[in-house]
């Protein structure tokens, strides 16, 4: 079969531990589903500030724009933190989504049954939950003017927050065809109570609701949303919101699922390549000791198979087999009740492959 290219971009901290996992799944889904890819690897974040003096390469750009997908670890680090925005991990980050036109971000929140108990949830909560987070990527404060100016008390700091009308409409557009192909129920999130953009938001979906009447759409402020997923969160469907709200959220509804090191997001614009990477960052915290959790890297590699080459058999087999693995009782320490008893890194990402292989 033909060839698919896979631009790899490990990034810092945990990311290139956790990528290193997903890698060893690419070549097992070779052998077993006879798919051919060709990767790619590519200097990013602050290791490509510390080697090249700029967080995003024009050549790592060149490599992910002729590449089919881009698989990506995470970025950011305690090094880079005080360093001018231009030599910030992060702003390499918004600038590869941008540089993309990846505008959506999907992030689903699914809670597998033998996880319940990883939760700091209680589990009769959480029984049934299967949500997804829709976030706009490319827009709204993290991309509008930023910057200082001296005010009468002293300095003070600007960031502008903008929407129009075309790019709520396409995320909107995204998220309704989305909620249609699930369980039809789709939840708006905004804070149309106070911002002006955000009234803006809820004109827009009401609009291309019109399109869509099998889909039942509310409309939920963020400060509710955020209240309303830890007490009802299996009555969540779809959930589409702006650029901030939906980071915030969806690190919150990664917690129904037991850890941040479960959640896997897919970054799409309107054709069907895509950027794939974990909803966390590059944890410092624990980088380095083999204790990252890889299984959020491995999943969103299912959703590039499902989304960017339609090789659903590769997605599924990939999705039963983190199943397998959690159901048989293994745990990194992240989602371990018993920590003594934690596997690490490597060797959850090789149970996953060895599962596959089965
Ligand atoms: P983080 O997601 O890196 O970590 C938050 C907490 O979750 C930490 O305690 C960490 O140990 C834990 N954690 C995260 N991923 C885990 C995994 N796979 N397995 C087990 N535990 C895991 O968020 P943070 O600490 O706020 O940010 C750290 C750095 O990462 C910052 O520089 C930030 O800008 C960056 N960041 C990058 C991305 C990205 O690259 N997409 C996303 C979020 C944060
Ligand atoms: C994420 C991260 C990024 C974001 C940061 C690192 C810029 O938190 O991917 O969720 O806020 O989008
Ligand atoms: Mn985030």
């Amino acid at each position: 079969s033909e060839v698919k290219k896979i631009a790899v971009i490990a990034g810092d901290g945990i990311g290139p531990e956790v990528v290193a996992e997903a890698e060893k799944v690419l070549k097992v889904t070779e052998e077993v589903f006879g798919y051919k890819f060709e990767t790619e690897h590519a200097l990013f974040g602050g290791i490509a500030i510390d080697e090249k003096g700029t967080p995003l390469p024009t050549e790592t750009l060149d490599i992910c724009k002729s590449a089919d997908a881009v698989l990506l670890g995470a970025v950011g680090g305690p090094k880079w933190d005080t360093n001018p925005k231009e030599l910030r991990p992060e702003t390499g980050l918004l600038g590869i989504r941008k540089a993309l036109g990846l505008f959506s971000n999907l992030r689903p929140a699914v809670v597998f049954d033998c996880l319940k108990d990883a939760s700091t949830l209680k589990p009769e909560v959480l029984e049934g939950t299967d949500l997804i987070v829709v976030r706009e990527l490319t827009g709204g404060i993290y991309f509008g003017e930023k910057f200082r100016r001296q005010s009468e008390q002293g300095e003070e700091a600007v960031d502008t927050c903008a929407y129009n009308v075309t790019e709520v409409e396409r995320i909107a557009r995204q998220a309704f065809e989305i909620a249609a192909k699930r369980r039809g129920k789709l939840a708006s999130v905004d804070k149309a109570n106070v911002l002006e953009t955000s009234r803006l938001w809820r004109e827009v979906v009401i609009r291309v609701s019109a399109d869509y009447p099998n889909v039942e759409l509310e409309h939920v402020l963020v400060d509710n949303c955020a209240m309303q997923l830890l007490r009802r969160p299996s009555s969540f469907d779809v959930i589409v919101t702006e650029n901030m709200f939906g980071d915030i959220l969806s690190d919150e509804a990664a917690m129904l699922t037991g850890s941040i090191g479960m959640l896997a997001s897919a970054s799409l614009g309107e054709g069907s390549y895509g950027l794939y990477e974990p909803v966390h960052g590059s944890a410092p915290d624990i980088a380095g000791q083999g204790l990252a959790n890889p299984i959020a890297t491995i999943l969103s590699l299912a959703l590039m198979f499902r989304m960017t080459f339609g090789y659903e058999d590769a997605a599924a087999a990939i999705e039963a087999a983190v199943a397998q693995v959690l159901d048989a009782g293994h745990r990194t320490s992240d989602i371990a009740v018993d920590k003594s008893k934690a596997i690490s890194t490597s060797e959850m990402g090789d149970l996953i492959v060895a599962a596959i292989r089965k």
